[in-house]
Parts: structure tokens; C-alpha cells; sequence
């Protein structure tokens, strides 16, 4: 059984500190982190690349890890990152065809947990005719594209569908939370059936012991 836990986002961290800090961070107890991936297309925006990704195999302690794929081209990035990531993370929104997604998932999944991705905007109803194909399912609670946002209230609603559909179909289907979290809401996030809370803004504007005992 996976237990409930943080899972850093390092986007805003300064590049030359990333190392250090899941370092730190792994020393406090982390065990997985949450990686942003972004192609400046799909969201406005850039944030840590393939090749740093990479790298942090070398440079880090041990640790699982989930790939954020903020991007139009899931394929190419999940080729580039499955054997550096436990989990690769899709949009939703980034695919025309549903039959792209199945493929996604039987290309990925022998390898990978695969993850499926839904902004704040699109409703649960259109994955959950195939949430069962799915290890993850990561609920966004700010606009996907920047860190330092404040969290969307609505998710909890969200939540609470996605938790009790889980539940009565008896899917193994994780779920994770994303954006916005800090020490006032990540408990109650947990309480209603989050298992991975995503922390970046907070986490890191406090890094230290204390601060992660508030969130868990
Ligand atoms: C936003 C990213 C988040 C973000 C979380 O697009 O997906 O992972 O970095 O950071 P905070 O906690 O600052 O919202
Ligand atoms: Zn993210």
C-alpha cells in the first residue's frame, strides 16, 4: 500500500539549486517527486527539460518520479523520458482522438505507470469511461502552466467524484493534486481521497522539516 504523501514540483526552483534541493529534500523523507514538462504550446510556457530530467538520474539520491506531460506531443516526450520517470503523466486536452490515448497507454504501460491529466476546466465525465486504463489520475487545481497560482476550491468537488467512482468500480487508479497547495488545504485534500499532493511555490518558499509536517 502507497502511503499519502507530498510530491514536490521543483518547477520555481532556480535551475542551478534543483540538485540540491531534491537532495534536501530526499534527506527529509521525499520519495517521489513531480516533474513539469512543458513545450511552450501547449501551455505558454517552458520548465525543466528533457535533458535535466535526464541528468538527475546521476545527480540525485534515489527517488520515483512522475513526468507532468504539459505538451502537444505526448509521444516524443514519453519515448524520451520512460526510462527515467516511474510515471508518465498525459493531458487529456492533448489529444484529438481517444484511440491516440489507448494507444498511448498500451505503448507505456509495460514499462511506465501511466497517468492521465485533466485541467481545471474539463469535467470528469469525459475520462471516466476510460480511467481503468489508468495508474494515475492527476486532478489540475490551477490552470496547468505556472507555478504560485491559487488553488481552485471547485477541485474539491472534483475530487469527491473522481473518489467515490474509483471506489465503486474498485480501481486501483491513484490520485494526485495539483497546484496551489500549502499547509491550509493539503490535509483536507488528503482526507478526501488525494494519495499524492503536489506542492512546488509553498514547499519551497519554507523548505525545511517543519513545513512538510504541516503538509502531510
Ligand atoms: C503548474 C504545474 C504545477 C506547479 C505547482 O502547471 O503543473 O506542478 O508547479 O506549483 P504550485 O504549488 O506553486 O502551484
Ligand atoms: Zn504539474
Amino acid at each position: 500500500m502507497i502511503k499519502k504523501q507530498v510530491t514536490p514540483s521543483i518547477l520555481n526552483v532556480p535551475k542551478d539549486q534543483r540538485v540540491e534541493v531534491i537532495n534536501n529534500l530526499i534527506d527529509m523523507g521525499i520519495q517521489w517527486f513531480h516533474y513539469d514538462v512543458m513545450d511552450n504550446k501547449f501551455v505558454p510556457n517552458e520548465a525543466i527539460s528533457i535533458d535535466e530530467i535526464k541528468s538527475f538520474k546521476s545527480t540525485c539520491k534515489k527517488h520515483l518520479s512522475d513526468a507532468h506531460l504539459m505538451v502537444n506531443d505526448p509521444f516524443k516526450y514519453a519515448h524520451e523520458l520512460k526510462d527515467y520517470v516511474t510515471c508518465l503523466t498525459i493531458h487529456y486536452e492533448s489529444f484529438e482522438k481517444e484511440e491516440d490515448i489507448v494507444k498511448f497507454v498500451n505503448e507505456f504501460s509495460h514499462t511506465n505507470w501511466v497517468g492521465i491529466a485533466i485541467k481545471p476546466s474539463t469535467d470528469f465525465n469525459k475520462i471516466q469511461p476510460i480511467l481503468y486504463l489508468f495508474d494515475l489520475v492527476l486532478i489540475m487545481s490551477v490552470e496547468p502552466g505556472f507555478g504560485g497560482q491559487q488553488f481552485i476550491e471547485k477541485t474539491y468537488n472534483k475530487l469527491k467524484e473522481i473518489k467515490n467512482f474509483i471506489n465503486e468500480e474498485k480501481l486501483p487508479t491513484v490520485i494526485q493534486i495539483d497546484g496551489g497547495i500549502n499547509d491550509l488545504n493539503s490535509k483536507k485534500l488528503f482526507e478526501h481521497g488525494s494519495l499524492f499532493n503536489v506542492v512546488g511555490s509553498y514547499l519551497i518558499n519554507n523548505l525545511n522539516k517543519e513545513t512538510l509536517k504541516k503538509l502531510q
